[in-house]
């Protein structure tokens, strides 16, 4: 890894960092090198991670927790270290608090059945928002259904932000629970979570907090958030598919009832029945993403060498210019806050006649990979009246000459479709 001052008062150098990252090297049919701007669905994985995972199959691969001879002590350690490792990056109180999952649906699910099935009933409250992924709307919206609670959505702005005043007035009919996202991955939005968060708390509900596009991108510290819960997912984070993480409170985690059951996640079973692990065993029943977890471990160290704090500030940086070149192009609609305060590194728009699948198809015949769709939020969707956006988003391997491409690209779109 280089860590190299840019040539633009930038925070770092992404182009130098793309040498890590062996997807860059792929020749691309547009014959022009490819510009990755869809960071927010999933990142490519830079050497450090592809080496550990294979060492970790080539190596240090067994199954963990159960074998009493070194191979599986070896895998066993790595394994927990990850779960260390993670909860240092999150800022967990304890690693006993880590739960690995497959991914953050997985770990919202798993809130929605074990603590919503024990703890909400009917005529009670569960508050979302209309700006969350389906991944933390779907889970409650069965849980609603499934118990005869009744869920409510808080509204948006015109510029993307949670309406606060709508916010309040919902926090006063006493929800039991709030789900919210730290970052929107179809707005870019960035949610005051530790103020909203305090407000729940006084109105007497459990925060879930949908971290997944927040801890790859900015520091995040779930203790200082002072949330309940929180999901994410590894694949975002330059670390490997199939491993995520929730993040729960000690105590909520101790009193919750298993969410899968079968190995692993018991301590004594007969016939008549069967005594439950300590968290976080308790709910990893089955053979976990051992190799993954690895995987993951090596993906938090290249974070931390980077600097969770020179993450953001490359991507405010990217941000900003990036937003003010594209509010210079004649028919396009930017959604989202204007501040770069309050908005993250995804630059969601459309462009006045032209579907955004075209756009991004347009792109792509210039090596610029954007998402196009309603990006698994049909609801945000359905807010602001669109079919879909397009979406651009950035992470540490972009640069200036990124928003110049993507720039590029909208300007051909623009040509194809003969708009003036
Ligand atoms: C805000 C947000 N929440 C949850 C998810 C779900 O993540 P996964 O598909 O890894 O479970 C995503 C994925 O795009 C997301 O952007």
């Amino acid at each position: 890894m280089a860590i190299e001052q840019a040539a633009t008062p930038d925070v770092f150098d992404g182009a130098a960092l793309r040498a890590d990252f062996p997807v860059f090297d792929r020749p691309h049919r547009a014959g022009r090198s490819l510009v990755y701007l869809d960071s927010a669905a999933s990142a490519p994985k830079p050497r450090a991670v592809i080496d550990a995972l294979a060492d970790a199959y080539g190596h240090h691969y067994a199954n963990v927790h159960r074998g009493i001879y070194e191979l599986s002590e070896d895998a066993t350690q790595r394994f927990e270290g990850a779960r260390k490792a993670l909860a240092r990056f999150i800022g967990a109180p304890s690693e006993r608090e880590v739960v690995f999952v497959r991914n953050a649906t997985e770990a919202i699910n798993l809130v929605a059945y074990s603590w919503g099935r024990a703890n909400v009933r009917a005529g009670d409250l569960v508050l979302s928002t209309e700006m969350e992924h389906h991944a933390n709307l779907v889970p409650w919206q069965q849980l609603a259904a499934e118990t005869g609670a009744t869920i409510e959505y808080v509204r948006l702005t015109d510029d993307g932000r949670l309406d606060l005043d709508d916010l309040r007035a919902r926090l006063a009919k006493g929800p039991k629970l709030v789900a919210i996202n730290q970052v929107s991955n179809a707005l870019g939005t960035i949610n005051p979570v530790e103020q909203i968060t305090r407000a729940a708390h006084e109105a007497g509900a459990v925060v879930v907090l949908d971290a997944a596009q927040s801890v790859p991108h900015m520091p995040v510290d779930v203790a200082a958030l002072g949330v309940d819960f929180a999901a994410l997912s590894g694949h975002k984070m330059l670390g490997p598919s199939g491993i995520g993480a929730l993040w729960g409170r000690r105590e909520l985690l101790d009193a919750m009832p298993p969410f899968m059951t079968g190995g692993s996640m018991i301590t004594r079973v007969t016939l008549a029945g069967s005594e439950w692990n300590e968290v976080p065993w308790k709910f990893e029943a089955g053979t976990p993403a051992i190799a993954e977890a690895m995987g993951l471990a090596a993906a938090i160290e290249y974070l931390e060498r980077i600097g969770m704090t020179n993450v953001r500030a490359h991507e405010r940086f990217l941000f900003e210019r990036a937003w003010d070149a594209l509010g210079a192009v004649p028919g396009i609609r930017r959604l989202g806050p204007d501040s770069p305060d309050q908005h993250a590194g995804v630059i969601s728009f459309v462009l006045d006649g032209v579907h955004p699948h075209d756009v991004a198809t347009i792109f792509d015949g210039e090596g610029v990979a954007v998402r196009a769709g309603h990006h698994c939020a049909q609801p945000v969707m359905q807010r602001y009246d669109l079919p879909a956006t397009t979406r651009a988003s950035f992470y540490v391997y972009n640069d200036v000459d990124d928003v110049d491409r993507l720039v590029g690209a909208i300007e051909s779109t623009r040509r194809i479709f003969g708009a003036r």
